[in-house]
């Protein structure tokens, strides 16, 4: 597609959009990464709190999107290993807010038919926010209308490192041999085992790195970003995301059909 025709899809209305969608292309899973809360605090002289609490409503409209469009599952970074590097302010502001959102947001989810659960380390977590996150994934445990997946404390190279002590262990306890570990092995090791890799992952704000975001599970996953920053991104940003996942050729590798050597 070229540039004339990417400009009059931005030009079209939401519910034109909409309609564009075809549904037997829509991706799984969907992962994104939330970026740019602060820029946009900056920009309108705020706090950068300002910035991560809008960025929840852009969370709440992602998750009824997916539900609408019948998206299986949504995979958010809302907080990495590396960013216990940031001032403490900052992050118990963060931790604050994770609290309030699952306080506020708890029986929406449930009413909603979302599943919650988190990935990462987080044992690191304050005590209260953990208490918070463990009451509320036990109570959409039996939900599964989409699968929402919030990474906390997570680190893509840590995930790697778990799977693998995992794995020594069961050799050190003689029930796994060199020759068992093969890809789907380290795979069911991992803390996304149940959920399939993500088909397309978002990243907000302009920045084209994947900050240590599913390193083994975007293997193959089609890579979106965009520089609106994360609390602009809205249903709207969603769709146009969409609609470029649609126009790109999934080709895992192999040659397109019909074209000879
Ligand atoms: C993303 O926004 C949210 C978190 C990393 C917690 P940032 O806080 O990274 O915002 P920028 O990138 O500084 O604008
Ligand atoms: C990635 O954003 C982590 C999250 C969105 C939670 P960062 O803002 O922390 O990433 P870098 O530092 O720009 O790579
Ligand atoms: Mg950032």
């Amino acid at each position: 597609m070229d540039t004339k025709d990417s400009s009059a899809i931005e030009q079209l209305s939401l519910k034109e959009l909409a309609t564009r969608l075809e549904p037997d292309l829509l991706p799984k899973h969907i992962a994104i990464i939330m970026d740019g809360n602060g820029r946009w605090a900056e920009l309108r002289s705020l706090p950068r709190i300002a910035g991560h609490r809008e960025g929840i409503k852009s969370v709440r409209e992602m998750i009824t999107v997916c539900l609408e469009l019948g998206i299986h599952a949504l995979t958010i970074y809302a907080f990495s290993q590396e960013n216990w590097k940031r001032p403490i302010q900052e992050i118990s502001s963060l931790m604050g807010l994770l609290e309030y959102y699952l306080s506020t947001e708890r029986s929406k989810l449930i009413e909603q038919g979302v599943r919650l659960r988190t990935i990462g380390r987080l044992d690191s977590l304050p005590a209260s926010a953990l208490q918070w996150v463990r009451a509320a994934e036990q109570e959409t445990a039996h939900l599964d209308k989409l699968h929402l997946t919030v990474a906390l404390s997570y680190g893509g190279r840590a995930e790697i490192v778990d799977a693998v002590r995992e794995l020594l262990h069961e050799a050190e306890e003689g029930k796994l041999q060199p020759d068992d570990v093969d890809e789907s092995r380290i795979q069911q090791c991992l803390y996304t085992h149940d959920l399939p890799d993500p088909d397309l992952l978002v990243r907000t704000s302009g920045e084209t790195r994947i900050s240590n975001f599913l390193l083994w599970q975007l293997a193959y996953t089609e890579l979106y970003f965009t520089p609106t920053l994360w609390p602009d991104f809205r249903r709207r940003d969603l769709l146009l995301a969409l609609l470029e996942y649609q126009r790109r050729e999934r080709r895992f590798g192999r040659v397109l059909s019909g074209i000879s050597s």
